[in-house]
C-alpha cells in the first residue's frame, strides 16, 4: 500500500511516526506524497492542549470526503488522542479503522493487514509496562531530509504529574532505555554521517531513573550518558528536550556545561513565575531555584541560551502573579518562549478546579509575554553583530533560496550567503561572522 503519517504534537509523536514509517516500509508499503496519493492514511494525534485535539478532530471530518471517494482506503489514528479517546472515536466515527495506542507502534503491520483481510474495525490501546519492543531502533529513511541530524529518543513516558498535563496517562509512567542501546545507536547513526543528535523524552533529564525522584548533587544517570555519548567520533553536537528544573542537580549542570559536545542550549520548562502557581502545578521548585540553576549554568557556560514553556491563566492566577512570570522571564533572558493558554485536560487534577480566567485576560497575558521576549531577543541579538560563530547548515533558507539557514551551538538561527560556485552541503560546519540580526534570525558572511 501506499502510506501517508500526518504528524501532531511534539518531537516524540515526529520520532514515533518516523518508526511507523520504517516498520511499514520494512513490510513492503511505499510512502505516498500527500493524503489523495495514498491508500493507507494515519493522523499520529497530540492531546495537549484543547486546540491540538481540535486540529486532529477536524481533520478527521476532512478524512470522510477523502474515504467517500476512495472506499478502500484505510483510514487509522495513532498517537495520545488514540490512546485516551481511542475507543470513543472509532465508536463515533464510522470511517475510521483503527486506533493505535502509543505502547503498540509495533503492531502497525499486523493491523493493516488484517484490516485488509476482514475489515473490522481495531482498537489498540493496551499499555506495555516495558518499553515497546525494539521500537526505538526503527528508522525511516535515515539519509533523507536532514541526513546529518537524528532524534534519538531516550525514554517513554512521564511520572511527574504536573497538575494540568494528560501526558502521563496518554504516554504512561517513565521508561528509559538501556544507556548501552542508546550508546549503539547513536555511535551507529555517527558512523553513517549523523552529526548532530537530539535526546527526546517528555521527562529526559530523569532517564535511567524511572519513578524515582530527582537524586542528590552527585547522582544524574542522564549525565553519565550525555559523558557517554560525548565520546563518540564523528558526532558533534548534542541536544536534549525537555528536561524538569528539578532534575539540573550539581553533576548535571557540570555535565551541560563541561562537556564539549552538549550544546549550550537549554529548553527550561519554567510554566509560572509564582511559587503559589508553581505548587499548584505539582512543580516542586521555586522561581528562586529555577534562577539559581539558570545562574549556574550561565557561571559554567557564560554564552548559553534558554529557551522554555510558560502557561498563561492557569486556575486562580492572578494579574500580581501573572508579573511574576514576567519578572522571572526578564531576569532570565529567554530566546524562546511557547507560551500557553491553560486549557483543562480531561482526567488531570487541574481539570476539577474552575478555569475561571476569562479567554481574553489569557489572551492579554500572552500576548504581553511575546512583546516581552521579542523585545529581549532584539536586543540581545543585537549584540552579536561582528561576532563569528561555527554554524551547522540546515540547507536553503525557506524565503530565499540563494541563501542558507544554519544554527550555532546555542541554537541561534543564522542565514548566510555561500560564496558564488563553492558547493555548501547541509551538515557542514562553517563559520559565519554576524553583520545584521533581528529578533528571529542573525545575518552573516562566511568567514
Ligand atoms: N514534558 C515537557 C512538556 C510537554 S507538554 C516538559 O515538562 O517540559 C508541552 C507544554 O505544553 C508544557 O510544558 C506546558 O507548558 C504546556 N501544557 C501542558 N498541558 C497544558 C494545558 N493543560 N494547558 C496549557 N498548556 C499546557
Ligand atoms: Fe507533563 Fe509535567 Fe510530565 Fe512535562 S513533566 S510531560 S508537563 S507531567
Ligand atoms: Fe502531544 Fe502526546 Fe507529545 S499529548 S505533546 S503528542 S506526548
Amino acid at each position: 500500500m501506499r502510506f501517508y503519517i500526518k504528524t501532531y504534537g511534539c518531537q516524540m509523536n515526529e520520532r514515533d511516526s518516523d518508526s511507523a514509517a520504517a516498520l511499514l516500509q520494512s513490510e513492503g508499503h511505499v510512502p505516498a506524497d500527500s493524503e489523495e496519493s495514498a491508500d493507507l492514511v494515519i493522523l499520529n494525534t497530540c492531546s495537549v492542549r484543547d486546540q491540538a485535539e481540535r486540529k486532529a478532530i477536524g481533520k478527521l471530518g476532512i478524512m470522510k470526503r477523502l474515504k467517500k471517494e476512495k472506499p478502500d482506503m484505510i483510514f487509522g489514528i495513532m498517537g495520545c488522542m488514540a490512546q485516551s479517546r481511542g475507543a470513543e472515536l472509532l465508536q463515533a466515527i464510522p470511517h475510521l479503522d483503527f486506533s493505535l495506542g502509543t505502547d503498540q507502534i509495533h503492531r502497525l503491520p499486523e493491523i493493516v493487514d488484517s484490516i485488509l483481510a476482514r475489515r473490522g474495525k481495531i482498537l489498540a490501546d493496551e499499555r506495555t509496562g516495558a518499553d515497546t519492543p525494539g521500537i526505538d531502533m526503527h528508522r525511516a529513511d535515515p539519509d533523507g531530509g536532514h541526513g546529518f541530524s537524528a532524534f534519538v529518543s531516550i525514554m517513554r513516558g512521564c511520572s511527574r504529574f504536573c497538575s494540568y498535563c494528560i501526558v502521563p496517562y496518554t504516554r504512561g509512567l517513565e521508561r528509559s532505555r538501556d544507556a548501552a542501546s542508546v550508546e549503539a545507536e547513536v555511535r551507529a547513526l555517527a558512523d553513517r554521517g549523523v552529526r548532530e543528535i537530539m535526546l527526546l523524552g517528555q521527562n529526559v533529564a530523569a532517564f535511567g531513573l524511572d519513578n524515582r525522584a530527582p537524586a542528590q548533587d552527585d547522582v544524574s544517570p542522564f549525565a553519565d550518558l550525555l559523558e557517554r555519548l560525548n565520546g563518540i567520533n564523528g558526532l558533534k553536537r548534542i541536544r536534549f528536550t525537555s528536561p524538569h528544573p528539578a532534575y539540573f542537580n550539581k553533576k548535571l549542570i557540570e555535565a551541560v556545561t563541561g562537556l564539549d559536545k552538549v550544546c549550550k542550549s537549554v529548553h527550561l520548562p519554567l510554566q509560572s513565575g509564582s511559587d503559589r502557581i508553581l505548587r499548584k502545578m505539582n512543580r516542586p521548585y521555586t522561581a528562586q531555584e529555577y534562577l539559581e540553576i539558570v545562574r549556574a549554568l550561565r557561571a559554567g557556560a557564560p554564552e548559553i541560551t534558554f529557551s522554555t514553556d510558560v502557561i498563561v491563566g492557569f486556575p486562580t492566577e492572578t494579574e500580581e502573579e501573572f508579573e511574576q512570570t514576567r519578572e522571572v522571564m526578564a531576569r532570565t533572558g529567554f530566546d524562546n518562549a511557547y507560551i500557553f493558554k491553560y486549557s483543562p485536560r480531561k482526567g488531570t487534577r487541574s481539570a476539577q478546579w474552575e478555569d475561571d480566567v476569562p479567554v481574553e485576560e489569557k489572551e492579554r497575558r500572552n500576548q504581553v509575554l511575546l512583546a516581552d521576549l521579542e523585545r529581549d531577543v532584539r536586543k540581545r541579538n543585537a549584540a552579536l553583530v561582528g561576532r563569528t560563530f561555527e554554524v551547522l547548515a540546515e540547507g536553503p533558507s525557506k524565503r530565499n533560496p540563494d541563501r542558507w539557514q544554519g544554527r550555532t551551538d546555542t541554537f541561534k538561527n543564522v542565514v548566510f550567503t555561500p560564496a558564488p560556485g563553492s558547493a555548501v552541503t547541509p551538515g557542514d560546519f562553517l563559520n559565519v561572522r554576524i553583520v545584521r540580526s533581528t529578533a528571529m534570525t542573525l545575518y552573516g558572511e562566511l568567514v
